[in-house]
């Protein structure tokens, strides 16, 4: 398996990894292709990765630029996500070569932090952690995360893209 950012032959194949990891899932809205549609369209995709094998892309993350209210406007703050593996092939490793590619990315970038929603019992283990200086309006507190790079952060309320929102 190799990471590598996608590039425009994968765009197909990431939009039907996404609708169909994302399925099953009882939080989803099923709109996660179109989010990443419409931030690669914004050119709002910071960088966008995909875990391919054989030809194939098994696996895939998005990373965009979020606002954060107390931080002020200079930005160097990302979301994490949409991420999908192909249901065939979760639970071996793909998701979290996925999320430390990434991570590492963005520290090569000259990020500050990394915020995204999901689960503290999976993503606990690349840094992430709840964090009550950092809310984002609509996500659950349990279920909002941050990952810091930068020594000194106020935190505040986090903006997702436009591109979430339709
Ligand atoms: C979430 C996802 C990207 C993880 O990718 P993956 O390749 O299956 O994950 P990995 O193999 O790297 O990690 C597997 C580990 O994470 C755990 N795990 C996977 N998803 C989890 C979840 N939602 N909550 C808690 N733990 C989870 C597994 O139990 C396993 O734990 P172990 O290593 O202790 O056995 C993948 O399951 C997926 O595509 N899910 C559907 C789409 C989705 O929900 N995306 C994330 C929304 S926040």
């Amino acid at each position: 398996m190799i990471i590598r950012d996608e590039t425009a032959a994968d765009v197909a194949a990431i939009g039907a990894l996404t609708a169909e990891a994302f399925a099953t899932m009882p939080y989803s809205d099923g709109s996660e292709p179109a989010i990443i549609a419409r931030l690669r369209a914004a050119g709002a995709l910071t960088f966008s990765l995909v875990a391919e094998e054989a030809g194939e892309v098994i696996g895939h993350v998005a990373f965009s630029p979020v606002s954060v209210s107390g931080e002020g406007e200079d930005g160097g703050w990302y979301g994490l996500g949409p991420i999908s593996v192909q249901p065939a092939r979760q639970r071996s490793g793909i998701g979290s070569a996925l999320v430390r590619a990434g991570l590492a990315r963005l520290q090569a970038i000259g990020a500050r932090g990394c915020v995204l929603a999901g689960d503290p019992g999976y993503y606990g283990r690349f840094g992430f952690a709840c964090d009550p200086a950092f809310t984002s309006p609509g996500i659950p507190h349990e279920y909002f995360m941050r990952v810091v790079f930068s020594p000194v952060y106020a935190g505040g309320t986090v903006t997702y893209h436009p591109a979430f929102f339709g």
